[in-house]
């Protein structure tokens, strides 16, 4: 592994049901810095992630990820996510049974839960103001106690979602479209939240988008654009404003020429 790099794929390749989906990528991310994976829709880009987080719908027929200088390879997902990877779905799954704060209390050491699992999240639990004071933040406090993700709106499954991603405190995240669906109020508040993790400067952030706000909002320092399955061009945020006029395959027609 290079110097300097917390992850890097190499050549990796990527089965879905037997189809191939990615066909050789190859990508390295240093640490605390902030990288936009980019592409058309369909080339890869969500696979990629579920691949990396460690789906087992997703098999990695070919190549490597390293991260913290270990192959992730034969690693299952749970033992990914302890070792400091997490991925913030594009279409989060509904659980229904399981209340979004006390998924948060069991999965967040932050929160300092010490109570028993019959009464999580009682009113004599240390967290419980600290974590409604976050809930507030994002403007999810109205879905403490509901199951998770059950018939939230867009919106609110994505601020949900981000929520959760961050409370693991994760060395790298990979937010799928972290921005989709969400009204102008909404993006800002997820914006403001992203860009102080940002500053901090203790995480690696990997955002999947469709869409410049967010990209410019986080100051992104690297962009990948994936197409049919490969990293088709490297570059950063000088080009975004060219590729929104052009467009995926014209911009790539000409800086591939
Ligand atoms: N679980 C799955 N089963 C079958 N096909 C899948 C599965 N996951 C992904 N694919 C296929 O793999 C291809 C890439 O999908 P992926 O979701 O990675 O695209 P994407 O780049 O994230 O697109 P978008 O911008 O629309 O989110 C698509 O053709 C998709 O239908
Ligand atoms: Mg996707």
């Amino acid at each position: 592994m290079n110097e300097g790099k917390l992850m890097e794929i190499r050549d990796l390749r990527v089965e879905v049901e037997g189809i191939p989906i990615l066909s050789g990528v190859d990508m390295a991310f240093e640490q605390d810095a902030v990288y936009a994976v980019l592409g058309p829709n369909a080339s890869g880009k969500s696979t990629l992630a579920k691949a990396v987080m460690g789906l087992p719908q997703y098999e990695i027929t070919g190549g490597e990820i390293i991260f913290k200088g270990e192959s992730l390879l034969k690693k299952d997902i749970s033992q990914r996510a302890k070792m400091g990877i997490a991925y913030a779905f594009q279409h989060p799954p509904a659980i229904p049974g399981v209340k979004l704060d006390d998924f948060i209390c069991r999965i967040c050491p932050d929160y300092e839960c010490k109570a028993p699992s019959d009464h999580l999240m009682g009113e004599s639990c240390v967290c419980r103001q600290e974590l409604y004071d976050d809930f507030d933040r994002l403007g999810i406090s109205n879905l403490a106690d509901r199951d998770l993700n059950d018939n939230f709106s867009g919106g609110e499954m994505k601020r949900s979602e981000l929520f959760q991603v961050l409370s693991l405190r994760p060395d790298i995240m990979f937010l799928d479209e972290p921005d989709s669906g969400l009204d102008y109020d909404s993006l800002k508040v997820v914006g403001r939240e992203l860009k102080s993790i940002r500053d901090k400067g203790d995480t690696t952030m990997v955002v999947i988008s469709h869409h410049r706000y967010i990209l410019e909002f986080l100051e992104v320092d690297t962009i990948f654009i994936l197409q049919n399955g490969r990293v088709a061009y490297t570059g950063d945020m000088k080009d975004i404003p060219v590729l929104q006029e052009k467009g995926y395959d014209r911009f790539l027609a000409e800086v591939t020429a």
